[in-house]
């Protein structure tokens, strides 16, 4: 079983990501993380094609190895890593790590291009919204004011713009449930998904497709 989780930064994705992959007992897989590892590599010096990324069950990123979880959140990292997503070399190599991630097992993958791109028969697609100042809210806290929310709307709305810019990112298929997260807790988006994921599976069930 696939699903696809898109959208914009800040939409709550890994967090409602993780608990779907908990319910269903999927591998949880943030492909957002693999942009952030590679960046990182990148700003290190390495050339792209030295740098290998692997993703333990224990959601902990490695870097040629090294453990660089705790280094990918930062707000310099956000901008980097959404700048080199841009790359048709970065995007190939990546696309193609995800991929294999992916083969042979259950997963959720979060991301934006998943549903079009990189599992494009993904069982169930789900796009999370909101809008720039909800997401800003939530980074804000998240962040624990190491930046002013201000700052942080500015900079959600410049990566918006870049984020979906080419490469069948933020788009949405015929399939895709699409599900507004502004004015909502992140348990009552939860909710939501499960209850969409669980009707899609029955219908697949139906259909004889799983
Ligand atoms: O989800 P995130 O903020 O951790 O992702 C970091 C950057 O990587 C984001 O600005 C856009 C890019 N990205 C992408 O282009 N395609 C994906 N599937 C995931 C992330």
């Amino acid at each position: 079983m696939k699903i696809a989780i898109d959208g914009p930064a800040g939409a709550g994705k890994s967090t409602v990501s993780r608990a779907i992959a908990k319910a269903f007992s999927c591998t949880f897989i943030n492909t957002g993380a693999t942009y952030r590892a590679a960046a990182l590599g990148l700003k290190r010096g390495l050339a792209l094609r030295e740098i290998q990324i692997d993703i333990t069950p224990a959601e902990r990123i490695l870097l040629n190895g090294e453990d660089v979880t705790e280094k990918l959140y930062t707000a310099e990292l956000d901008q980097l890593s959404s700048q080199i997503a841009t790359r048709a070399d970065v995007r190939g190599r990546l696309v193609e790590l995800q991929r294999q991630m992916a083969q042979n097992r259950d997963v959720v993958m979060e991301g934006r291009d998943i549903a079009t791109v990189v599992l494009p028969d993904a069982d169930v697609r789900i796009f999370l919204t909101a809008s720039p100042e909800a997401r800003a809210r939530r980074r804000f806290r998240d962040r624990q004011g190491r930046e002013t929310y201000e700052e942080i709307l500015r900079k959600i709305r410049e990566r918006d713009e870049r984020d979906s810019v080419g490469f069948n990112r933020l788009q949405l298929t015929p399939e895709t449930v699409v599900i507004p997260t502004d004015d909502r807790t992140l348990d009552e988006v939860i909710d939501e998904v499960l209850q969409r994921v669980s009707a899609a599976l029955k219908d697949r069930k139906k259909l004889g497709k799983l």
